[in-house]
C-alpha cells in the first residue's frame, strides 16, 4: 500500500503515532519519525529493525523553524515527500474556571499550530513540486478527538483546538485541491500514555483475543489515508478497536427569515420554534 512513499509521521516516540511508524514501516514506507524527545530514536530503530527504512527527527512540531527543517529532513533523506500525519497532541485538562492562561496557550500551540506548522511547509514543497511539474500523490493525516468533534468535559482547551483541526483540515482541504493534495482527519481512541490514567479500566487489555484499545487498531485507516489509493478529502473518521465510522459535522439548520430584523422579543419564541424542528445535539462527554 505505501511501497517507495516518504511519509513524516509528528509525535512519533510512543502511542498512536509509534504504532503508525512501525505500520508504515510495515507497509513499505520510509518513515521520518519526529517527536520532542529521543524516543523518536527508539521508534526509528524499531522500524529499522523490523526491516524497514526510518530516520528519526528530534523537535517541537508548533516551532515554525523546526517545521520547515521537518519537511527538508524528509527530501533529504529520501528524496520526497509524499505524506504528512499529524499526530502529536498532548492535554492539560482542568475545569474552565481554573484553567491558567499557560494551560490555554501550551494545548492550543502544540495541537492546533503544531498541525498548522508542518502542513504550512509540506503545502509549500507540494505546492513548488506541482509548479516544477512533478506533482507527488501528497496526502495530509490530521488528528482531532472525540473531544474536537463533541466537545469534553475539563477539557476546553483541547477540545476548543482538536475542533479547530477540524475546521482546518476543511479548508486546507478545498485550497490545496489545487495541487492534486488529499487532506482528511481522523477522531481515534486506544490505549496510550496520554489516556492510560483516565480511562485505564475501560480500555484494559483483555486477558485474550482482540484487543479492542490497542493503538494499532488506529494505524491502518491512516495507512490507507497516506496513500495513494485514497481518492477522499476534507473528511473526518472517528476509528477505534475495529471501528471505522465518518463523523457527520455541523450542517445548516431549519431557518426563519422575517425579511426584516428581528424585534428582539420575537427572538426567543422563534428560536424555540426552530429549536423543535432541529435534531438535538450530541451531548458533550462528561456531561
Ligand atoms: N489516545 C486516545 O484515545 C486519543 C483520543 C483522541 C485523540 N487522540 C490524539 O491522538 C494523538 C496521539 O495521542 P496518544 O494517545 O498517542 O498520546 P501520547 O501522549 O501517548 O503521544 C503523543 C506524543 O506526542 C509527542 N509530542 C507532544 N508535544 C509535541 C511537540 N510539540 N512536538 C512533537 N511531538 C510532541 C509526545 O512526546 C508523545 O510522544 C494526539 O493528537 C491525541 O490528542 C488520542
Amino acid at each position: 500500500m505505501s511501497e517507495g512513499r516518504v511519509v513524516i509521521v509528528t509525535g512519533a516516540g510512543q502511542g498512536i503515532g509509534r504504532a503508525h511508524a512501525l505500520a508504515f514501516g510495515a507497509q513499505g514506507a520510509r518513515v521520518v519519525v519526529n517527536d520532542v524527545g529521543s524516543a523518536a530514536e527508539d521508534v526509528a530503530a524499531e522500524v529499522r529493525d523490523a526491516g524497514g527504512s526510518a530516520v528519526a527527527s528530534l523537535g517541537d512540531v508548533s516551532d515554525w523553524s523546526y517545521g520547515a527543517e521537518l519537511v527538508r529532513t524528509a527530501v533529504e533523506a529520501y528524496g520526497q515527500l509524499d505524506a504528512l500525519v499529524n499526530n502529536a497532541g498532548l492535554v492539560r485538562d482542568r475545569m474552565l474556571v481554573n484553567m491558567s492562561e499557560q494551560e490555554w496557550d501550551l494545548v492550543l500551540q502544540v495541537d492546533l499550530k503544531g498541525h498548522f506548522v508542518p502542513m504550512r511547509h509540506a503545502a509549500a514543497y507540494w505546492r513548488d513540486q506541482s509548479k516544477a511539474g512533478t506533482p507527488r500523490e501528497a496526502r495530509v493525516v490530521n488528528t482531532s478527538s472525540g473531544a474536537g468533534l463533541m466537545g469534553s468535559v475539563g477539557q476546553g482547551n483541547y477540545s476548543a483546538a482538536k475542533a479547530g483541526v477540524v475546521a482546518l483540515t476543511q479548508v486546507a482541504a478545498v485550497e490545496m485541491s489545487r495541487f492534486a493534495v488529499k487532506l482528511n482527519a481522523i477522531a481515534p481512541a486506544a490505549r496510550t500514555p496520554m489516556t492510560e490514567v483516565v480511562f485505564a479500566q475501560t480500555m484494559a487489555k483483555p486477558e485474550s483475543g482482540f484487543d479492542p484499545m490497542a493503538p494499532e487498531n488506529v494505524s491502518p485507516l491512516v495507512v490507507w489515508l497516506a496513500s495513494a489509493d485514497c481518492d477522499i478529502t476534507g473528511r473526518v473518521f472517528e476509528v477505534e478497536a475495529g471501528i471505522i465510522s465518518p463523523a457527520d459535522g455541523w450542517q445548516h439548520g431549519p431557518r426563519e427569515d422575517r425579511g426584516a430584523q428581528w424585534p428582539v422579543e420575537e427572538v426567543g419564541p422563534a428560536v424555540r420554534r426552530l429549536l423543535e424542528k432541529a435534531p438535538p445535539p450530541v451531548p458533550v462527554y462528561g456531561a
